[in-house]
Order: C-alpha cells, then structure tokens, then sequence
C-alpha cells in the first residue's frame, strides 16, 4: 500500500507514530518558514508541516506543489498549536521528512470546495473532479448505505433479489422506450426496459412468491428535477397478497431506512383516499409536513353577485395562519405567483381577518362583514389569518391553489428538510382519459387490476372505476407506486380492450404475459420505489442529479462523455441502418 492510514482518521492518541498518507493536494500555505499542505482523500482532511529551517529542500519542493497534485508522504504525527476543532484530524498534523510527487495535475478549471465557484455546466463536464468535493462524496456514500439496507431489510423478509434482462420488449409505463437496433435480427429492435414489470409477474408465476431487485431503468421523457432518463427502482412483487399486504411490507422497509439511515422511529403512514388527496390538498402527493387544507366554498360563497365565483365550477381557499398583516406589496407578489402560466389561475381572492375581529378582503363590494365572517368561520380562521381563495374550472383550480399552499408552506418556513411525513395515498382511479389521444390511458400501468367491487362499472362508466393501486409519498415527493395485479388472462384481455389494444395487438405484445396467466397465476402485487428520489430526499436536495455518480443534463446528454453521439457508417450498416435526415 501507498499509505499506512487514510486522511480522516488520524487523532492525537497516534501522537509521534511515523505514517505515510497518499491523497490530493487541496491548498497549500507559505508561511516563510514553514510550509502547510491540505491533504485530502475520500476520507477525510490531514495537515502536513513542512519545516524551512530543519529540511529546507524539501519545503522548497512542497512549495512547488500545485492544487490537485497527488503526492506520498512519511512523516510524524505531532500536536499542533493552533488546533481545528471542526476537523476531525484537526487537533493533529504530520511533520514531513519524506515525500514523493506521484503524479501531478493541470489547475482544475473551479475549486474543489464544499462552496465552488463552478457552474453546474463545468461541473458535469469534469465530474470526476466535482466527485471529489465532499457533498457528493457524502451523497454517493449515502446511497451506498440505503442500498445495503435495503437489501438487508429485505433479504430478512424472505425477498431474494433477481436481475432480469435490459435488452426486452417494450413495456409500457407511460414513456417512450430508448431503443437498440438487432444485428442479428435486421430491421428487428430490442427495447430497454422502462421497468421490470412483466419479468416480476413472471418471476410471481414461476412460484418466486417474494422477489426485489435495485434496477436501471430506461424512460425516454421529458427530463426534471427528479427525472432521469436512467435511474434506479427498488422493485418488488409478491404472491398471494392484498393491497394491505403490500402496504405492510413497504412501510416496513420504509420505517426500516428512516431508522437505519436517518435515526428516526415514525408513525405508521396515514393512508389517504385518492379522491379526498385531491379534495384536500389538489395533488395525489401532498406535502403533509404542515396542514393548510384546502376548503371548498361553493355553498357560502356563490349567489352574492360576484361573477368570478358565481360562474366557477369550484370556489376553493386554503388559511394561511398568521398572514393577516400581509401589505398589499405582499399579496400582489402572492396574485403574481397564482397568475404566472405554470401555475394558471386568473386571480386571487384574498380575506384578511383582522386583530379587531373585522375583515378585509379583496371582494368587499360583493361581501359584507357578516358574509365575510360565514366564510373565515369555513377555515376556523383566528384574528391574524388571511384567507386565500381560488375559482374556476376544478381541476385546474385545485392544481393551482395546491402550488399557492406549497409556495406558503414554503414562505412559512413548515417545509423543513429535515421532518419527514410518509403516507399513501390509495385507490386511485383505473384509467386516465386523454383528451389528446381520445382514449382512455391506464392511470398506473395496463396491468393493475380493477377493485373487485367496481367490476360492474368497467362497461360503462369506466372512467369511474378504482383501481387497487397506490403510492407512497414523502414531503410532496412521489417516491413510490404500485398496485396489485390482473392475474386473469380474461380480465387481462378486457383491459388491454378498453385501452384501445386490438386483440392481435395485445397478442403481439403481450401473449407471453397473457399465455403465462394461463399456467397457474397466483394473485399478486407490488411495488417500485424511485431510488434517487429517496436518497435525494434523505440527502436533503431536491434534484436527484446530485445522488447519481454520472446524470445526465437537461437534454438528457452527458457532457463529460459527450453522448449521444454518432456512430460510424460501418456500426450503422452493421445494424441495417442508414440515416437520413432529410426526410
Ligand atoms: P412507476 O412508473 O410509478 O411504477 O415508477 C416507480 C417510481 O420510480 C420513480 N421514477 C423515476 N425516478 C427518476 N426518474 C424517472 N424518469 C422516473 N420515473 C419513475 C418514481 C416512481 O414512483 N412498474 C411500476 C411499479 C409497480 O407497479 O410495481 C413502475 O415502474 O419514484
């Protein structure tokens, strides 16, 4: 080995050992006669002393170290002076007598701190020098424990975890697949998957009752904040189980990784109705770190003449407690927030509830003291409240007050990093109707099985029918989702017909799955967790770029690498392609 110790572990107990450390020269300070060396490994920080006085030609070489050089040194361990108590070397430093310079470095194009001044953009393209600063390196370790975890969790729970192919067919999951051309198969395409779904439910009627797998996934969509066009499923499934079954299991590995990695025991998860999720708080992930429910105000409000609630599909207001003295700077900020295109309301309503019991409110002409009061009374607003209130068509307005309430929580300071509140949110509807495509799409995937007690409605009202499908939800963030599984060729075959699949496309695609429902298919369900999102979440960020070793950018590129790219005109011939890009 080129060291005895790493850079993070030396304290004052080793008082005059002789070590050797190897790492990267992180600053250097001349003082005259003595010269300090930083020198960082993935470990941790250790300060070198170089002495003018007692081995002038080795603090001359130590001065001619630049930032980044790799270098070895021997030396010993003394106390020293002017101790760093936030360091955990910092009551130490080594006084070197040897050192060789293993290999140099050009001057890295931003600073290798915890503050750099490199912009995101320079950073991708030189990540291997953004990795060695500490958030990233703690990030990736994190990640690195809640993959143990999980695996040991599970693996507690009688789960083995099985790797299933990346070279498939499409699955649909609502995305577009990334595909690989065959040379073996000319005119022929694998697809990657954009999860592991069929092969699980295939593992469930190879009798594999519990099965997970940490997996790449592949989905070619619009990129965000916490979208990838790879990233990493926990995913599960298991046989012969109900909806609350799997609830269990999951909470469990839940609570497991809270307990394991962030120290903390929490309540069972609320399990919130889909449809009461959308009442309550507009989103099927709501942010249940603060309260702020939303309240519908149809009755009260409307009939008093003002056309903005007398012709709106919803009147709808969240409270915002404490925020009666906002100045009308404030509220206008809060009308511009509503009004910008993403979040689409047309106005803001707003009922300030006074300290002297009075109110006031942007609708005074339509509203009296007394309606005024009918309606604070809706929200059990307190003197000092202020009242918001949105109206229009229900979807959308619910959507956009659901951003009014998160931006106040925000404001309010009640979305704290470092609280967390689990919950499900269950039943959601079966399909999705698409006013684009004029179909119906399915909500979660084609495969999730109807409630048994809304059978009767799939003719009919399909639209209404509840599926046996949920998600697990952190702070606002869909961390993961699942459902129990059609396990009936029949039924499977209905469903693929009211997605709009002809018999012989469900056939083409879908008969292995279908055929193998045939053979003995015990009932089943599961689930798959968005890893990234998870360890961003306990990580504290909000894109999970930051936990991935190598992301990708907005476009889906990775600048270091630079791909996509193109390939020669031999790989594409040997694929039976030919590129025309006139067409
Ligand atoms: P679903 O499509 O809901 O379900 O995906 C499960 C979880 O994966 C995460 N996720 C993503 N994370 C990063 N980048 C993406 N592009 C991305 N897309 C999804 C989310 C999501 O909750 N086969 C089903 C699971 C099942 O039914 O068992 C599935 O993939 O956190």
């Amino acid at each position: 080995m080129l060291r005895t110790n790493t850079c993070g572990e030396l304290k004052l107990v080793n008082k005059n050992e002789k070590v050797t450390l190897s790492g990267w020269v992180q600053r250097t300070r001349d003082l005259g006669g003595m010269t300090f060396i930083d020198l960082r490994d993935r470990y941790g920080i250790t300060q070198l002393v170089f002495n003018m006085e007692t081995n002038p030609k080795l603090c001359e070489a130590a001065r001619k170290l630049g930032r980044e050089f790799v270098i070895k040194v021997t030396g010993e361990i003394a106390e020293r002076i002017n101790k760093n108590l936030k360091l955990a070397t910092g009551e130490i430093e080594i006084v070197v007598n040897d050192l060789e310079v293993l290999n140099t470095s050009k001057v890295p194009p931003f600073t290798i701190e915890d503050n750099t001044d490199g912009g995101e953009e320079l950073r991708m393209q030189y990540r291997y020098l953004d990795l060695r600063r500490n958030v990233n390196r703690d990030n990736l370790k994190l990640r690195h424990l809640m993959a143990i975890e999980t695996r040991k969790y599970m693996t507690s729970q009688d789960f083995i975890e099985i790797e299933t192919p990346y070279l498939i067919k499409s699955t649909p999951e609502g995305a577009r697949d990334f595909v690989v051309p065959s040379r073996m198969n000319a005119g022929q395409f694998y697809a990657l998957p954009q999860s592991p779904q069929t092969f699980k439910q295939l593992l469930m009627v190879a009798g594999y009752d519990k099965y997970f797998q940490i997996v790449k996934c592949f989905r070619d969509e619009d990129l965000r904040a916490d979208r990838q066009p790879e990233f990493t499923q926990i995913d599960c499934e298991m046989a012969f189980v109900e909806q609350d079954d799997v609830l269990n299991a999951f909470e469990g590995l839940a609570k497991h990784l809270f307990k394991t990695i962030k120290g903390l025991n929490v309540d069972d998860f609320p399990r919130i109705q889909y449809v009461d999720a959308m009442k309550y708080y507009g989103s099927d992930k709501p942010d249940l770190r603060f309260d702020m429910k939303f309240v519908e105000l149809n009755d009260p409000a409307k009939g008093k003449g003002f056309q903005v609630f007398d012709s709106a599909e919803l009147v709808v207001g969240i409270n915002a407690e404490g925020c009666g003295g906002y100045s009308r700077k404030q509220l206008d900020k809060l009308t511009d927030f509503v009004r910008k295109p993403q979040i689409g309301a047309k106005g803001l309503v707003y009922i300030k509830c006074n300290n002297d019991g009075t109110f006031k409110s942007s609708v005074d002409k339509f509203f009296g003291q007394e309606e005024l009061n009918r309606l604070a009374k809706q929200f059990n607003a307190k003197p000092n409240d202020l009242i918001l209130i949105l109206a229009g068509e229900k979807n959308r307005t619910r959507k956009a007050l659901c951003e009014l309430r998160l931006e106040m929580g925000s404001r309010l300071g009640l979305r704290d990093p470092n609280v967390f509140k689990p919950l499900w949110i269950v039943n959601f509807p079966l399909l999705e109707w698409n006013e684009e495509t004029q179909c119906y799409h399915a909500m979660h995937h084609p495969f999730t099985s109807p409630k048994k007690e809304d059978f009767s409605m799939l003719e009919n009202t399909p639209g209404e029918v509840r599926a046996n499908a949920y998600d697990l939800v952190i702070n606002g963030v869909e961390i993961g989702g699942g459902s129990i599984r059609i396990h009936n060729k029949q039924l499977q075959q209905r469903m693929f017909k009211l997605l709009g699949f002809t018999e012989e496309e469900a056939q083409s695609q879908f008969g292995f799955l279908m055929n193998a429902f045939e053979y003995g298919a015990p009932p089943h369900g599961g689930i798959a967790f968005g890893f990234d999102r998870w360890v961003a979440l306990f990580a504290g960020t909000d894109s999970i770029r930051d936990v991935i070793a190598f992301p990708k950018n907005n476009a889906g590129r990775d600048v270091m690498i630079d791909s996509p790219s193109a390939i020669s005109d031999d790989q594409l011939k040997e694929i039976h392609m030919r590129l025309d890009f006139n067409e």
